[in-house]
């Protein structure tokens, strides 16, 4: 049976049927099918997309329309995760208006079961009460949140100061009360990722963040070497990109040479 919102709540409380949750990010039909079959817990139809799929520098390029594309796709790979969509940059912050339309197109159009958006402050909590008032589950997302990447001046690990720290506590503090079901921390040391998820009663998803967390997530393209670059925290489990690349070479080379088709079967 599908995972559902709830569960992923109740897992902290009990530690129950996994002692840990298992994320990974999806962007189409095929590495859905993947992370699904893998068994990941969540499916993730991450902003990173913009990077990881579509050839940009950084998330915030990326439309609605890219997002609801891809999320759309994922939905027809995935069976038993949950899946979780992001809400692409400037897509919900001018007004809370505009954050439930947009929330409310990706569950219309594409069956997400939650939406996730970044940052921690009065006006992301204020949309966060919002879409729970229509029933629209929300995780959060603080420390590292590349949306604001120009502010950041880089990805760079966040929360390093103890004023610094303090703030994304309490950032993660409200996004529990503002109603998230689960909160991802980015880039932020092991120590604050532990004490956060100490104080909150909804589940933590470090990326980068130690393993104090009650789950994590990478992104499936670096999880899976396909990524020309990874951020430090990554582990690479399988180098794809140089296979499939030997692979791609040996058909054209067989292609010129004539060994490929050869004589009809
Ligand atoms: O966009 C994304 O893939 C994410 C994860 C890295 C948490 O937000």
């Amino acid at each position: 049976m599908a995972v559902t919102v709830q569960q992923v709540f109740q897992w902290k409380q009990t530690g129950q049927p996994t002692p840990a949750i298992a994320v990974l990010t999806a962007w189409d039909t095929m590495s859905a099918h993947i992370v699904d079959q893998a068994g990941a817990d969540i499916v993730l139809v991450g902003d990173s997309l913009a990077m990881v799929a579509l050839g940009y520098e950084t998330t915030l390029p990326l439309t609605l329309e890219e997002m609801l594309s891809s999320a759309r796709a994922v939905r027809r790979g995935v069976k038993n995760a949950l899946m979780v969509v992001d809400l692409p940059f400037l897509t919900y912050q001018i007004s809370v208006e505009e954050a439930v339309r947009t929330a409310g197109r990706i569950f219309k159009e594409t069956g997400a079961q939650a939406v996730k958006l970044e940052g921690g402050h009065s006006g992301v909590i204020d949309i966060i009460r919002h879409l729970r008032q229509w029933d629209m589950p929300v995780m959060g997302h603080v420390g590292l949140t590349p949306q604001s990447v120009n502010q950041l001046g880089g990805f760079r690990q966040q929360g390093k100061s103890p004023a610094e720290a303090d703030r994304i506590l309490a950032e993660a503090l409200a996004l529990q009360e503002a109603g998230a079901f689960a909160v991802v921390l980015e880039h932020i040391p092991a120590s604050l990722a532990e004490a956060i998820s100490t104080a909150l009663a909804i589940p933590t998803i470090g990326i980068g963040a130690g393993p104090g967390c009650d789950g994590q997530v990478l992104v499936t393209a670096d999880v899976l070497g396909l990524s020309t670059w990874q951020p430090p925290f990554v582990r690479v489990y399988a180098q794809l990109r140089e296979t499939a690349i030997a692979a791609a070479q040996q058909f054209c080379d067989q292609v010129r040479t004539g060994e490929f088709p050869g004589a009809n079967p």
